[in-house]
């Protein structure tokens, strides 16, 4: 592991910020899926937090579902290969699925998921929403439903996002300078 420890991380948004937006983010679903049962899929392990922050402030009926990809591993960049260590779904026909992402960098990862539920289910309809956005790191067209945050070209970390496994639970996001991470 490199030598990241808590001293080196900055706060890139606080606590404060990510629940206010959290609760932005969950008036406007709650608007758009009005009178609508949601399947509400937490992509393990980054979006944890997200995702019980977020469905918490859900008022329609929700069923949850949990998958683990991963494309990392030890690294602070994606491999380009998305791992699917466990990916089992329930009969998603006719459903409002609603994916919850921590991050959206290349997008290879979020295009994975689209691309597996479409060939597979016949939802009625398939959103996602991210914590946060990379745009500028973007190597695929997909682009999230919802949003809290754009950042920019950072390895972030904490409030579910990780540096080899570590940092998960930050209550904030937070940021090692680039030259520490070389
Ligand atoms: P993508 O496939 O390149 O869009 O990356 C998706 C996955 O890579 C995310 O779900 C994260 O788990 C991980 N990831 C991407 N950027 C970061 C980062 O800055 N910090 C921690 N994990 C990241």
């Amino acid at each position: 592991m490199k030598n990241i420890n808590l001293s080196n991380i900055k706060i890139l948004i606080s606590e404060e910020e990510i629940q206010k937006r959290i609760t932005q983010i969950a008036d406007k679903i709650n608007k758009d899926y009005q009178g609508e049962e949601v399947c509400a899929i937490c992509v393990l392990r980054g979006s944890v937090m997200f995702y019980t922050d977020l469905v918490r402030q859900l008022t329609m009926p929700i069923t949850m579902e949990f998958i683990r990809l991963s494309s990392y591993g030890h690294s602070t960049s994606t491999s380009g290969k998305v791992n699917a260590v466990d990916i089992k779904l329930p009969d998603l026909t006719d459903k409002n699925v609603l994916i919850v992402e921590d991050i959206v960098d290349t997008g290879i990862t979020a295009k994975f998921l689209l691309d597996y539920i479409s060939m597979n289910f016949k939802t009625k309809s398939t959103k996602f929403v991210s914590l946060l956005d990379k745009k500028i790191a973007r190597c695929t067209d997909v682009e999230p439903d919802y949003y809290c945050f754009e950042i920019d070209d950072k390895f972030v970390v904490g409030y579910g996002l990780d540096y080899d496994n570590h940092f998960r639970n930050l209550k904030y996001i937070g940021y090692a300078d680039k030259s520490i991470l070389q």
